[in-house]
C-alpha cells in the first residue's frame, strides 16, 4: 500500500507552489544558488568557514549586548555579571571571542588559498580587492572589541595599539586623537569603541561580503589548471555563469 504524505508536508509544498506561480521562487532560487565550480577547483571551505563564524559571531555578539553595558563605571562589571550570574553566558562570551580568534585565523588562510592558486589574477582582482577590505575590517573588529571588557589588559592594549596610530608621520596625532576620541583612553573611547563595534563595522562587513558574493556568483570559483587572462588580450565576452552556462548548451 502506498504511503500517504504527512499533512505538514503536503500544506508546505501547496504553499511553495502558490508562492513559486506569483514569484518565480524557483528562478530566483536557480539564479542565486547556481555557481560554476570547476572541478579542479580546491577552496578547502576555507571561504565558507569564516562565512559561518561572520555568523557566529554575530549571533553571540548580539546576544552579549543584551547585558554588555559600555560605560567605564559599569562595563567591567557587566562582563563579570555575564561570566557569573547569567545562564550560559561564560558559554556565549567564550565562544565569542574564541569564533574573533578564529575568523581572523581562518580569513588569513583563506587569502592564503586564494593567493598561492594564483585565484587574484585576472579577472578576479576586485575580488581580492574587496577581500582586503575585509580582511582590514576583521582585524578592526578584533582592535575595537579588545577595549570593551575595559579591565587592564584591554585598557594598556588600547594605550598601546593607539600609540601606534600616533607614529604615523605627519597625520600621527590627529589620527591618534581620532581613535580616543581626545588625547586620553577615556569613556569617550569606550563608546567610541563600542559603536564602532557593533554597529559601524557589522554593517559595512555585511555589505561587503554580500558584494564579495555577488562578485563570485557572476564569475564562478577559478580553476587552478586554466591559465588567467593574459593581461594584453582579455576575452572579448565577460565569463559569467549565464555565459558559461550557454557554452555548454544550458539556456
Ligand atoms: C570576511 C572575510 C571573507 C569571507 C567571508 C570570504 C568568503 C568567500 C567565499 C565563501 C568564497 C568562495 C569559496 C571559497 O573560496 O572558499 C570566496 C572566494 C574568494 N575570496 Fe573571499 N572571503 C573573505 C575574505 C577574503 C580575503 C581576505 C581575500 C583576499 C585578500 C579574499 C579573496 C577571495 C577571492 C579572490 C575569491 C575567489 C576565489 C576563486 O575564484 O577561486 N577573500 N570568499
Amino acid at each position: 500500500m502506498q504511503e500517504r504524505a504527512p499533512f505538514y508536508s503536503v500544506w508546505a509544498l501547496r504553499a511553495w507552489h502558490w508562492l513559486d506561480k506569483r514569484y518565480a521562487l524557483q528562478r530566483l532560487f536557480h539564479a542565486l544558488v547556481d555557481v560554476p565550480i570547476p572541478r579542479t577547483a580546491r577552496t578547502l571551505y576555507l571561504g565558507g568557514i569564516t562565512l559561518f563564524l561572520f555568523f557566529v559571531q554575530a549571533v553571540t555578539g548580539i546576544l552579549l549586548t543584551l547585558y554588555y553595558r559600555p560605560t567605564p563605571e559599569e562595563a567591567y562589571d557587566s562582563i563579570l555579571f555575564i561570566m557569573n550570574d547569567v545562564r550560559f553566558g561564560w558559554l556565549i562570551r567564550s565562544i565569542h571571542a574564541w569564533g574573533a580568534n578564529l575568523m581572523i585565523l581562518f580569513c588569513i588562510l583563506h587569502m592564503l588559498r586564494v593567493f598561492f592558486q594564483g585565484a587574484y589574477k585576472a579577472p578576479r582582482e576586485m575580488t581580492w580587492v574587496v577581500g582586503m577590505l575585509l580582511l582590514i575590517i576583521t582585524l578592526g573588529f578584533g582592535f575595537t572589541g579588545y577595549l570593551l571588557p575595559w579591565d587592564q589588559r584591554a585598557f594598556w592594549a588600547t594605550t598601546v595599539g593607539t600609540e601606534i596610530a600616533g607614529a604615523i608621520p605627519v597625520v600621527g596625532r590627529f589620527a591618534m586623537e581620532f581613535l580616543r576620541g581626545g588625547p586620553e583612553i577615556s569613556a569617550l573611547t569606550l563608546s567610541r569603541f563600542f559603536g564602532t563595534h557593533v554597529l559601524a563595522l557589522p554593517v559595512t562587513l555585511a555589505a561587503l561580503i554580500l558584494v564579495h558574493l555577488v562578485m563570485i556568483h557572476q564569475q564562478g570559483l577559478s580553476d587552478p589548471t586554466e591559465p588567467a587572462w593574459p593581461a594584453s588580450d582579455p576575452p572579448k565576452e565577460v565569463v559569467t555563469s549565464d555565459s558559461q552556462r550557454e557554452d555548454v548548451g544550458e539556456h
